[in-house]
């Protein structure tokens, strides 16, 4: 029997907008993490992993096993953090501001790719999503290692954008652009996903009365949340230039949030592929040689119900930040 909460893996990159969802499926009621999968992108999968295993010790969550994805790009050897994503989430990937907590506990032994494939086998159809927020290396790895789970697995993922321009060039959103060739492997597979890219995470923001809300609570988790954010709004600021909006936006936080609530955004129905040519390499576009086939696989958001999802996720955060010490 299904219930009524969403279970979930988080594929993070953590990094700022990560830390945010990870935070806001930790507050919701409707939602339970089952494990953290570490991919890379802000930040190398060493370095994300740390952050995962120090955000769980700072909620008091350290029952939530955290597992190693993989490295690096599928046409590369290894991988290093771009200039921009240090630009964007700061060298230790949370604004340069400290989770204060340590721990002594380790990434699981088993590897992301059996810990997912595993997960989907095990529960019924449409009661685990996959919510990645950053390379699709590990989700295709995932569906080329288990083309059996093609018609059972549920993803989520921020990444991409439709009616955009890309926030790393003309047409690439960051995430896709880490391994295009991946991701155009994931759409192409069948596999149901909805695509919470640009069109929809620009128009959700974070201000900075939210974050003064924050570190109003008085606690350290409050205060680290607001540290970590302001830093992301400033930097917003200094880089999106005329694209400014007055805050930072809530790239992964809302790719969370639909998969807890898909009613958050209205979605349009496609076979998506991705340019892993020329200048357009990283674009996420209709694919012409699929546009009659049935089903349709992947949801675009195009719409969002903007206040309605801020009100939801600051009144979790509060919420988070007040129950913590
Ligand atoms: C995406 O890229 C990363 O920098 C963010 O964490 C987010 O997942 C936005 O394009
Ligand atoms: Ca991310």
């Amino acid at each position: 029997m299904l219930t009524d909460t969403a279970k979930i893996i988080l594929d993070l990159d953590t990094g700022i907008d990560d830390t945010l969802a990870l935070s806001y499926v930790l507050a919701s009621p409707d939602a339970e993490l089952i494990g953290i999968t570490g991919t890379y992108g802000n930040v190398v999968v060493d370095h994300g992993v740390s952050n995962d295993l120090r955000l769980l010790a700072m909620y008091g969550r350290e029952d939530i096993p955290v597992f190693k994805g993989i490295d690096h790009p599928s046409t590369a050897e290894s991988f290093a953090v771009p200039p921009d994503s240090e630009i964007f989430h700061g060298a230790n990937g949370t604004g340069n501001a400290e989770i204060p907590a340590q721990t002594d506990r380790q990434a699981e032994s088993r590897s992301s790719v059996d810990f997912i494939i595993e997960s989907v086998r095990k529960y019924p159809k449409g009661e685990l999503t996959i919510v990645p927020t950053g390379a699709l290396t590990t989700i295709a790895a995932v569906l080329e290692q288990a083309p059996d789970i093609v018609d059972k697995i549920r993803i989520v993922l921020m990444g991409g954008s439709l009616t955009q321009p890309g926030n790393v060039g003309p047409f690439a959103e960051a995430n896709i652009n880490q391994d295009p060739e991946a991701a155009n492997a994931v759409f192409a597979s069948g596999a149901d996903i909805t695509m919470v890219g640009l069109d929809v995470t620009t128009q959700v923001l974070m201000t900075k009365d939210d974050t003064k809300a924050l570190r109003e609570t008085g606690t350290p988790v409050g205060k680290f949340l607001a540290d970590m954010t302001d830093y992301y709004i400033g930097i917003s600021e200094q880089e999106d230039g005329d694209n400014y909006q007055g805050g930072c936006n809530l790239h992964d936080p809302l790719a969370a949030a639909v998969a807890i609530d898909p009613t958050l955004v209205t979605t349009l129905a496609t076979n998506l592929m991705v340019e892993t040519e020329g200048p357009q390499r990283g674009r996420t576009i209709g694919d012409p040689s699929r546009i009659l086939q049935e089903p349709k696989t992947t949801k675009v958001a195009l719409t969002v119900e903007a206040q309605r999802f801020h009100t939801q996720f600051m009144d979790r955060l509060l919420n988070l930040a007040k129950a913590s010490k």
